[in-house]
């Protein structure tokens, strides 16, 4: 038998981590990012990209069609997608909120709702990719961070709801990881070198993680080795929220 799991934002960072440790732990990937670099994922049968936006209506129906249509089941459904917004909240737009609760969060109800029946007849799980934003406060985060809290409630909500139908649903909060998201953030601070300084400060091991550690953390949630772990939102933060 071979598990099929549906993963967004797979094109770079923690996400292109996930397909390859999912790839390694045997499962065949639909591959889901806007960008065209999804495409680079296709050199074997084992991933299917899928080169769409997770705010556009179809997308979601779409994906998990092609998990159950190429591959018969779908195990797993991995929400990573998101974009960053660090700014202070009298900069904050309207249009600014509009747009990153499209992508950080209604995406993952819709993903998420299209997914559980077929979840439900394997008995799989749901890992979303929230942040030690929405556990904690951190300056000039607040619609970012909302977006993140909405994510982590929506993660207990469903574990409950789920639970007696052998669904389970957990997720990641990671701290600073080391991917194009946050170098791009801090690329258009007035000074770069002292925002990073800030950052690896807040973490007590004084360095970010890795894509690899938060995918591994990732693919734990998934595995028959978490049987037990439903509703659970798992730092990986160097221990950030520890402090
Ligand atoms: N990097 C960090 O420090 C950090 C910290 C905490 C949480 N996170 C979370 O981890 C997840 C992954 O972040 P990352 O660091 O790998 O970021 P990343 O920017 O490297 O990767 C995100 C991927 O999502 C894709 N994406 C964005 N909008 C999309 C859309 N509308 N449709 C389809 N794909 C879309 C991007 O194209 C990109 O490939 C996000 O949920 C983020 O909030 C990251």
């Amino acid at each position: 038998m071979e598990l099929t799991a549906v993963v967004t934002g797979a094109a770079r960072g923690i996400g292109r981590s996930v397909v390859e440790r999912l790839r390694a732990a045997g499962y065949r990937v639909v591959a889901v990012d806007v960008s065209p670099a999804v495409a680079d994922l296709a050199e074997s049968g084992w991933v299917v990209p899928m080169a769409a936006d997770v705010t556009a209506d179809p997308t979601p129906a779409a994906a998990i069609g092609r998990a159950t249509g190429e591959f018969g089941r779908l195990d797993l459904l991995v929400n990573n997608a998101a974009r960053f917004l660090r700014r202070p909240i009298l900069d904050t737009s309207d249009g600014d909120f509009d747009a990153l609760f499209a992508v950080n969060v209604r995406p993952v109800f819709r993903f998420t709702r299209a997914a559980l029946p077929a979840l439900t007849e394997t008995r799989g799980c749901v890992v979303n990719t929230a942040s030690i934003s929405g556990l904690i406060g951190v300056p000039n985060q607040s619609v970012y961070a909302m977006t993140k809290g909405a994510i982590v409630q929506l993660t207990r909500q469903l574990a409950i709801e789920y639970a007696a139908r052998g669904v389970r649903v957990n997720a990641v909060a990671p701290g600073a990881v080391d991917t194009g998201f946050m170098d791009e953030a801090r690329a258009a601070d007035p000074d770069p070198a002292a925002s990073l300084a800030v950052t690896l400060g807040n973490h007590p091991i004084g360095r970010m993680s890795t894509p690899d550690e938060v995918a591994r953390a990732i693919v734990f949630l998934a595995a028959p080795e978490s049987a037990g772990i439903t509703g659970t939102i798992l730092s990986v933060d160097g221990g950030y929220v520890a402090r």
